[in-house]
């Protein structure tokens, strides 16, 4: 990204899951990995600042939860119109799918049905199946003009019984962020048929230019009053391995509800100084880094977009608006859908998060994280042209 706020961190010393661990795996020293969801760029340097603040105080003990670690937050979602008392609403935990374990724990039993949209991160599934609820799986329309959530389906899962909907605002792996309006018809939805809404909001600062990203809570007090809303640092700022993460959840009695789960799992109790630092300095000071880092991001779905639509015939980059992945249709190659991630990375050496293991919708479509460098993409690109050839 030219000289500017936005780096490709140094790989030396580091010991990555996304590159040096998967190229040990693999035993391909040339192996291009667009698959684990983080970043290649430098955490942003406020963010540096501030954790190494932390350990020039020289004390790493429990750390107390400041207020202005609160008021960062409720500045922060205050600017797009989300207005809470962060100090009675925010309880932290130790990553997104801790916080929503929680709150799975704290508002269903089990044998409770859950609605997810697929396809959606594997993590989705694999939880609620691993805790004894049921998921039930209402697939999101996808086409070349974009994504939108089929209502009439969503109220059938509702009206089968499940009084949860799982959202993921923006949408992993689609890279799409929920419009008003259609919240809006969740919200309804939710409402009529008495539901808890849960929504994993972990992409919602990395919007493309032009963009809006809304909260499900924002939209009124009653909607907020029936959710929870799981917010990091982790993905926007590349701090996924500070493991950090924190709910909003205004309505009292759930929060109280979920505390005594963060209690029953020993999570109420000091957590992370340098999550807490990291969320501050974030919400604070990186303002400007991230409208360089998405409008990188954006220039590098166009690029793949129109490569693909230039040059790789069979194959089709889906529109995004949010997050930092192209969506990419390979349905036309006709090959198994399993197969897809096993033959890319042993013929191209290369990785894409599989569309096949994200539930309903998502056979035949593979996710290609671009928060990478621009020449890894077009060697990317050109891997992808000639896997496409040979499968064709
Ligand atoms: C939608 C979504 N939520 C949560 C996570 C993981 O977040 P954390 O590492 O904070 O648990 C991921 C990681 O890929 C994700 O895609």
């Amino acid at each position: 990204m030219g000289a500017s706020l936005v780096e490709i961190a140094s790989p030396e010393g580091l010991y990555r899951l996304k590159w040096e661990w998967e190229r040990e795996r693999t035993g391909y020293s040339d192996l291009l990995s667009f698959g684990t969801a983080d970043m290649d760029f430098r955490t942003p340097a406020p963010v540096l600042d501030a954790l190494k603040a932390v350990l020039d105080r020289g004390h790493l003990g429990y750390p107390g939860a400041r207020e202005s670690f609160y008021e960062a937050i409720e500045r922060h979602f205050g600017s797009i119109g989300w207005h809470f008392d962060a100090r009675s609403s925010v309880a932290q935990n130790v990553g997104i799918y801790m916080s929503a374990l929680s709150a799975i724990e704290s508002f269903t039993s089990p044998g409770d049905m859950i609605t997810i949209l697929t396809p959606v991160h594997f993590c989705f599934r694999r939880m609620i199946v691993l805790n004894g609820r049921i998921p039930i799986e209402c697939p999101i329309i996808q086409g070349e003009d974009g994504h939108s959530i089929d209502l009439a389906r969503l109220e059938a899962c509702l009206k089968s019984g499940s009084r949860m909907i799982w959202l993921c605002n923006p949408h992993n792996p689609i890279g799409h962020a929920w419009s008003r309006e259609e919240l809006e018809k969740v919200a309804k939805l939710a409402i009529a048929n008495d539901a808890l809404i849960i929504s994993d909001d972990v992409y919602s600062d990395l919007m493309f230019p032009g963009h809006r990203y809304t909260p499900i809570a924002s939209l009124s007090k009653e909607i907020a009053y029936r959710t929870a809303t799981f917010h990091s640092t982790s993905k926007a700022f590349n701090t996924t391995g500070l493991k950090h993460s924190f709910a909003v959840i205004e309505n009292p009695v759930l929060f109280r509800k979920y505390m005594d789960t963060l209690e029953r799992q020993d999570l109420e109790y000091g957590l992370s100084i340098m999550g807490m630092a990291a969320v501050e300095a974030a919400y604070r000071e990186c303002g400007q880094w991230l409208e360089e880092l998405m409008a990188g991001i954006a220039e590098r779905h166009s690029f793949i977009s129109s490569y693909v639509s230039e040059n790789i015939p069979q194959l089709k980059v889906l529109p995004s608006n949010a997050g930092y992945f192209a969506w990419i249709d390979m349905r036309a190659l006709g090959m198994d859908p399993k197969s897809i991630s096993y033959a890319l990375e042993t013929e191209e050496h290369m990785i894409l998060a599989n569309g096949a293991e994200l539930g309903k919708g998502g056979a035949g479509f593979s996710r290609m994280n671009l928060a990478t460098s621009m020449d890894n993409i077009r060697e990317g690109a050109e891997r992808l042209g000639r896997f496409a050839e040979r499968h064709s």
